[in-house]
């Protein structure tokens, strides 16, 4: 079972649903989405397409995931399919004008080949953005890590059950390398944030990220225990060990931040 993280901090940290070259792409490329064909890879709760299918009326938005955990009751223009992306999108060639795909690292395991079949339903001069965190501790105030044996006990357990799986906890920082060399992609670029995962930060906007963030933080233990025992072979009593001095560590003033990488790039042709 994937530990499902869920992302209601993105909006706050991006200002938005998106990046303003996304917004400007989404406006210019056809007046404001008309007839423009969207599709969300991994869209778990559906809540980006939905928001996004009300903002942009006129445009057509598919969310696809493993799991049914979308609403039933949809707007005219959004509609979810139930799939596994790695196994071939079940669309014709060069059926969207955008794809997105947002925090996917735990599923993906060769992500060169889904970019293949990503750039394959995307149509000439549509884009795609890749939005993936990087499964590694920083703490930007340079501090040493050594007083959150709790937290690298943790994340070290989530990076090896990720190897044991065959998924790449830092596949974020090789995203703009994979795109180039698709081969398929013009303009690649990418902006990395630092993402706040606790509410350390003086700034109100980082603030108030960290602050969702710690809810989820406070299920990350939970949430991934099987996938760290069963992977990463931890034994229960140490998992538990680890747990605890993860949740008191989170309380305290470090600085605990992720790398965020959105990565995207414009299909040739
Ligand atoms: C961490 S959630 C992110 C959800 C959403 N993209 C967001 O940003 O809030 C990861 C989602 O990817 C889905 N997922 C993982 N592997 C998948 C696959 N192979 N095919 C389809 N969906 C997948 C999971 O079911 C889960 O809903």
């Amino acid at each position: 079972m994937i530990p499902i993280l869920t992302l209601c901090s993105y909006p706050k940290l991006l200002g938005g649903n998106y990046l303003p070259h996304v917004g400007d792409y989404l406006r210019t490329h056809s007046p404001l989405g008309k007839d423009m064909r969207v599709l969300d890879l991994g869209c778990g709760t559906g809540s980006w397409c939905l928001e996004m299918a009300r903002e942009f009326s006129e445009a057509e938005f598919i969310g696809i995931d493993l799991v049914p955990i979308q609403p039933d009751t949809l707007p005219d223009n959004c509609s979810f399919a139930m799939d596994d992306i790695t196994k071939g999108l079940p669309y014709p060639d060069a059926t969207f004008d955008l794809v997105t795909g947002r925090l996917l690292v735990m599923g993906l395991r060769d992500y060169p080949s889904l970019l293949l079949d990503i750039a394959r339903v995307i149509k000439p001069g549509g884009m795609y953005v890749a939005t993936e965190p990087d499964i590694n501790l920083i703490l930007p105030d340079g501090r040493s890590t050594g007083g959150l044996k709790g937290w690298v006990g943790w994340e070290q357990g989530l990076q090896k059950a990720m190897l044991t799986r065959g998924t790449d906890p830092h596949l974020a920082p090789k995203l703009p390398e994979y795109f180039r060399n698709a081969g398929i992609f013009n303009d690649v670029d990418y902006l990395a944030f630092d993402w706040p995962l606790t509410p350390w930060s003086q700034d109100p906007k980082q603030r108030s990220v960290g602050s969702v963030m710690m809810r989820d933080i406070r299920q990350f233990p939970d949430t991934s225990r099987l996938l760290i025992i069963d992977a990463a072979g931890i034994s229960p009593v140490e998992y538990d060990r680890i747990k605890i001095r993860f949740l008191q560590e989170i309380e305290l003033d470090y600085k605990i931040v992720w790398k965020l990488w959105s990565v995207w790039g414009i299909k040739s042709g």
